[in-house]
């Protein structure tokens, strides 16, 4: 999975970050954390944005690696991750999208992305092709993670593989 994003340069401040570290240690989806989440997403959008272009459609591969690397950051954050877990899924975009701008310099393309990920249960839809695509990799990867079993050695892989 990793091989994706170690090709793009893009997101190393991301993964680097204090936050980003914090968010390995916050589980997500029952079996995965944050951070792995958020790496597998920005995998799916790289493999999503890689299939547009082969069929001519222009989309910005860096805004959909900064926006999936940061869709799901708030969950770091105390005031959203200590809600319920439906308020919690309104919340962490909008949070999301205040962390994305202040401590990541999120341009407005990632911030529309981050704010509106979570569509349909957010009804506003992304503006962007970008938005999209992210839409459609966490859907792909969360899927993906609630569907197969992640235990053991696995998922020790899944939270110390960095
Ligand atoms: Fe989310
Ligand atoms: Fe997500």
């Amino acid at each position: 999975m990793t091989k994706y994003i170690k090709k793009l340069p893009t997101g190393d401040d991301i993964l680097k970050s204090s936050r980003f570290e914090k968010a390995k240690n916050v589980t997500h989806h029952k079996k995965t954390s944050v951070a792995e989440h958020s790496k597998k997403t920005a995998e799916y959008g790289t493999r999503i944005c890689q299939w547009l272009e082969r069929h001519n459609v222009n989309v910005n591969e860096e805004d959909v690696v900064r926006a999936c690397l940061l869709h799901d950051i708030a969950m770091t954050d105390d005031r959203v991750h200590s809600s319920v877990s439906w308020k919690k899924a309104y919340r962490h975009p909008k949070r999301g999208m205040q962390i994305a701008e202040e401590e990541y310099k999120a341009n407005d393309v990632q911030l529309n992305a981050i704010r509106r990920h979570m569509w349909p249960i957010c009804i506003i839809p992304p503006k962007s092709i970008e938005g999209w695509v992210v839409v459609a990799a966490d859907k792909c990867c969360s899927i993906w993670e609630l569907t197969h079993r992640i235990d053991g050695i696995e998922r020790k892989n899944y939270i110390n593989n960095k």
